[in-house]
């Protein structure tokens, strides 16, 4: 049998995740069309925007390999029906975020926008089509898929020659870093039953990926693997942040404790950062997902200890924002407090599930003045993630205020304390002489992830509290 010969893609879905993958698909794959289509127009019109200061992600590098390829073989667009009918290759590539209502909300991936993209593919490819997961589903997702192609093929009134095959093909990209992550995966992974079809989007990552990290599994194992990478990463990181909480306690110091557990090479050095909890579109989304899995094979011990991952995640927030009420004598109404990042880590503009959030939330519900600063992220986010106009209902009943500010120093002005949440790098290297200045005494900056020199903090005359170390 001949193989397949992939040399039109269109991917549904431009954002963090189908934009970035698809411009690193076209700068290598020169010869391949390559469509990303979306149904909201001005995302497409962003990233047809002649200004790179309007795409609608920031991440570094990206702008170049958009600009490199751009109208040559790379093209967005709200036309969905073309860029399905005339491609080989179909990546879904939508949001599934944790639903809302109805059964199994607040744990199960809401499936909409992948099945309505089942949908549109089933009715307008005409010929045999590779459709490839690329969002983070529920094990079994593809069943769903599947079924829905098929039945496009049983009603197949027009009788065009239509065949699909489905792959799994999850993304491991992490934000913000997210080219290298591409360029230079630790291995990608595709999962699936044909194999002409796996061989033929091998062949696609063999164009700068080697062939030995290019792994192939049944379509199950690669849907779990990727929950389970993600639930392991997250793991880590509410194993440090608990850990965190006892060197606090105890006179510990976090950062040796990380260096001293992270040379077992056993254990590894990287992802053991201690700081206000995970955030991102992802990890708790994804753990969400394996609780859900596991209540529903009746592996109740396996969904309560995934759960706990979960649940220190929202301690460590809650915690950190107490903690930060009672360092200012227990009561923070009508203080201004500098809040420094607002994007769940740092080089992205993206704020889904930042921590961020939540402390500012609860500082406010403590009456707080917050003045916001963060060098990426839009106001409209902010507004939106802050919910703008419950927080003026809320203004007459001792819930605290808000503003976005212009610069670090525009935040600290006339505050009592600074609150570290991102670790931009332009934070870790502020001039702490100038601002205390500009500060009511006794002035605190509180260092959520352990990233400032906090002796010079100090020598400027700060109270200090670093995460994970009581001692300073
Ligand atoms: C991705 C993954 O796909 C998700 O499973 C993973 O867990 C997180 O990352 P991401 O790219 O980050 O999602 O989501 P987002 O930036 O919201 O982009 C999704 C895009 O799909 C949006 O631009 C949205 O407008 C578009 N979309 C959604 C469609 O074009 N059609 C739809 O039917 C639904
Ligand atoms: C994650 C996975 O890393 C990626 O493989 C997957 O495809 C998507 O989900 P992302 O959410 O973009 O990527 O960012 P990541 O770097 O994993 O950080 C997630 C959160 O954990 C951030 O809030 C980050 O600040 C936090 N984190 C990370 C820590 O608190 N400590 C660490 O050591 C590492």
């Amino acid at each position: 049998m001949n193989n397949y010969v992939v040399k039109k893609i269109c991917c549904i879905g431009a954002g963090y995740v189908g934009g970035p993958t698809m411009a690193v698909f076209a700068n290598h794959c020169p010869n391949i069309k390559i469509t990303v289509v979306d149904i909201n127009q001005e995302r497409i019109d962003a990233w047809n925007s002649d200004d790179i200061s309007q795409f609608p992600i920031f991440e570094p590098q990206l702008d170049k390999l958009v600009l490199n390829c751009r109208n040559k073989n790379l093209f967005f667009t709200t036309n969905l029906e073309q860029s399905i009918s005339e491609a080989d290759m179909v990546f879904i590539s939508v949001n599934t975020p944790t639903k809302t209502k109805g059964v199994g909300a607040g744990k199960a991936s809401d499936l909409k926008w992948v099945e309505a993209s089942a949908r549109q593919i089933a009715k307008f490819s005409n010929s045999h089509t590779i459709v490839v997961e690329k969002s983070t589903l529920p094990v079994k997702t593809a069943e769903t898929i599947k079924k829905i192609l098929l039945s496009s093929q049983e009603n197949n009134l027009e009788k065009t020659e239509k065949s699909f095959s489905v792959l799994s093909n999850p993304e491991f990209l992490s934000e913000g870093n997210a080219i290298k992550d591409l360029e230079n995966p630790d291995r990608v992974l595709i999962g699936g039953d044909d194999e002409k079809a796996i061989d033929a989007l091998s062949e696609i990552y063999s164009n700068w990926v080697p062939k030995n990290k290019i792994l192939k599994t049944n379509i199950w194992s690669s849907e779990l693997s990727k929950l389970t990478a993600n639930a392991f990463l997250a793991q880590r990181i509410s194993s440090i942040n608990s850990i965190s909480a006892l060197c606090e306690s105890t006179g510990a110091d976090i950062n040796q404790v990380k260096k001293a557990i992270g040379m077992d090479t056993r254990i590894g050095e990287k992802f053991l950062s201690p700081g206000p909890g995970f955030g991102g579109s992802c990890f708790q989304k994804d753990i969400l997902n394996l609780v859900y899995l596991s209540s529903f094979y009746k592996l109740e011990e396996v969904a309560n200890y995934w759960q706990g991952v979960i649940d220190i995640n929202n301690w460590q927030k809650s915690r950190i924002s107490r903690l930060i009420v009672n360092y200012l004598f227990g009561n923070v109404s009508e203080k201004k407090i500098a809040i420094l990042g607002f994007a769940f880590k740092a080089n992205t503009n993206d704020t889904r599930q930042s921590p961020s959030i939540d402390v500012c939330k609860d500082l406010l519900e403590e009456g707080a003045h917050l003045s916001i600063y963060d060098p990426k992220v839009e106001n409209s986010k902010i507004i939106d993630d802050l919910q703008n106009d419950l927080n003026k209902l809320k203004v007459n009943q001792g819930y605290g205020y808000w503003e976005i500010a212009s610069s670090v120093l525009d935040a600290a002005n006339g505050s009592d304390a600074i609150i570290l949440l991102t670790e931009w790098d332009e934070f870790l290297n502020i001039e702490w002489e100038k601002l205390i200045k500009l500060m009511r005494k006794p002035a605190w900056v509180f260092d959520t992830r352990s990233c400032i020199d906090y002796k010079k903090a100090r020598k400027a005359g700060l109270n200090v509290w670093k995460i994970g170390n009581s001692l300073i």
